[in-house]
């Protein structure tokens, strides 16, 4: 019997794997370079976290976790997101008594009974941050800004749009919750959306079918409805965004699908990637720290979806795949010849020449095939009779021009040709 990979998951296999490393990296860089530390938390948490972290009443905590019973009858949960488990890090280790914002970066899977559909998946991958330990809207706009350079800058991706809304606070939401519970009273609801409504009535707007949305049409919106400190704080986070040069869009209707966002909240999405379209997501969550057992601390933070903007990337043909691909692959060639080709091959990849070998022995023309299959950029042949002489030959692969080289100049003159 041949087995398959579990429903809703896929393999991370070459070629395709080198696009999803540099995608990683770039998604990694910013905050790698602007002073957030890098943390790994354990895959599977206990289940109360993810309940009180993630929130009782989103799809992700009623309907989507993996979650299962240990040896000791332990309740634990496959990771679903990433935030409830790093503060439950930073809190363990007593990160929040340090210096303040004390700020992380990490990657990893995570997993959701999800319906799989392209970009949606049983077990996908983020690259995210958490800052906690500030209220200063420039925080906020440094999470925004780190999100929207990598996508844009580092990828290259032209269709990125990023939106924008602020949910308000403990104080001001209450009242706007009311006044959109009661307008959507007044609506001719079908039952399903009526119960979402009762359980948060601000998801209601981020529903996405038109008939819906024009119901929507004259709906109370959050931003007109925030207290003094809340209006102040999303006005200070636009302006540094526009002080960093971030385009952003204000979505008044955004809302995301996690329970602990207040105030500022963004989304990045795609236009080339159809229902699956929010590569990344984030805001922040002054409140949920104590809800979890912490102290009263202020926190922000993203996730990217390493999936999601590999199909971005591909969907607007950007190869990342060139920083990857190989330099030299050598080819040992006739009785004699393969100790002085492995030693070779040590001496170019100690020099960072991407290399690789002919394994196995083969004709030169089953080897010169692997060379060109390779992707490699130069063949680099160590035949009986040069070695007689101290030379190799150094072909270009796409050229197909050929040089005698001295043995003790060929790493030398490789590193050369490659700068
Ligand atoms: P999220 O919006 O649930 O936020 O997920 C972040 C990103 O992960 C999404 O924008 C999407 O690209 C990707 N993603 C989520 N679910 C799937 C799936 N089933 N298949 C493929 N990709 C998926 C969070 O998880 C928050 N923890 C982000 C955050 C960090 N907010 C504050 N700090």
């Amino acid at each position: 019997m041949m087995f398959q990979a579990p429903k809703g998951t896929y393999d991370v296999i070459p070629p395709f794997s080198s696009t999803w490393l540099a995608v990683k990296h770039a998604l990694s860089t910013p905050p790698m370079t602007s002073g957030y530390g890098y943390i790994e938390t354990p895959m599977f948490e206990d289940t109360a976290l993810f309940v009180r972290g993630v929130g009782e009443s989103t799809d992700v905590v009623s309907k989507e976790m993996y979650t299962f019973e240990d040896r000791s009858g332990r309740s634990l949960t496959l990771r679903p997101e990433g935030t409830a488990g790093v503060l439950r890090a930073m809190l363990e280790n007593r990160m929040d008594r340090g210096a303040l914002p004390a700020k992380v970066w990490y990657t990893g899977p995570n997993f959701r009974y999800e319906q799989p559909q392209s970009g949606r998946y049983r077990q996908h991958t983020q690259v995210g941050v958490e800052a906690i330990g500030s209220s200063d809207p420039a925080l906020d706009a440094e999470v925004i800004w780190m999100a929207i350079y990598a996508q844009r800058e580092l990828l290259g991706l032209k269709q990125v749009r990023l939106l924008i809304n602020s949910l308000g606070c403990q104080e001001c939401r209450p009242a706007y919750r009311t006044l959109l519970l009661s307008f959507l009273s007044t609506l001719n609801l079908d039952e399903a959306t009526q119960k979402r409504a009762q359980i948060n009535p601000l998801r209601v707007l981020d529903d996405k079918r038109p008939d819906i949305q024009k119901l929507l049409v004259d709906a109370p919106l959050m931003p007109d409805h925030l207290c003094v400190e809340c209006s102040d704080h999303h006005t200070a986070v636009l302006g540094y965004l526009d002080a960093l040069g971030v385009q952003y869009e204000n979505a008044p209707r955004l809302v995301r699908g996690l329970d602990y966002y207040v105030r500022t909240t963004f989304e990045c999405v795609h236009d080339g990637l159809g229902a699956q379209s929010a590569i990344g997501g984030g805001g922040r969550y002054d409140g949920l720290i104590e809800t979890i057992g912490g102290p009263a601390l202020a926190g922000v933070g993203f996730g990217l979806g390493v999936d999601r903007t590999c199909l971005a990337v591909q969907a607007e043909g950007i190869d990342l795949t060139a920083t990857q691909s190989l330099d030299a692959f050598v080819i040992a060639l006739g009785d004699g010849t393969a100790t002085a080709a492995v030693t070779l091959l040590g001496q170019l990849r100690a020099a960072g020449v991407k290399s690789d070998f002919a394994f196995d022995g083969r004709s030169i023309k089953a080897s010169m095939k692997s060379a060109d299959r390779s992707g490699a950029k130069f063949a680099l042949i160590v035949g009986q009779d040069e070695l007689a002489q101290g030379t190799i030959t150094l072909k270009n692969l796409a050229t197909g021009e050929q040089a005698v080289v001295a043995l003790e100049l060929v790493v030398t003159e490789m590193v050369a040709r490659l700068s």
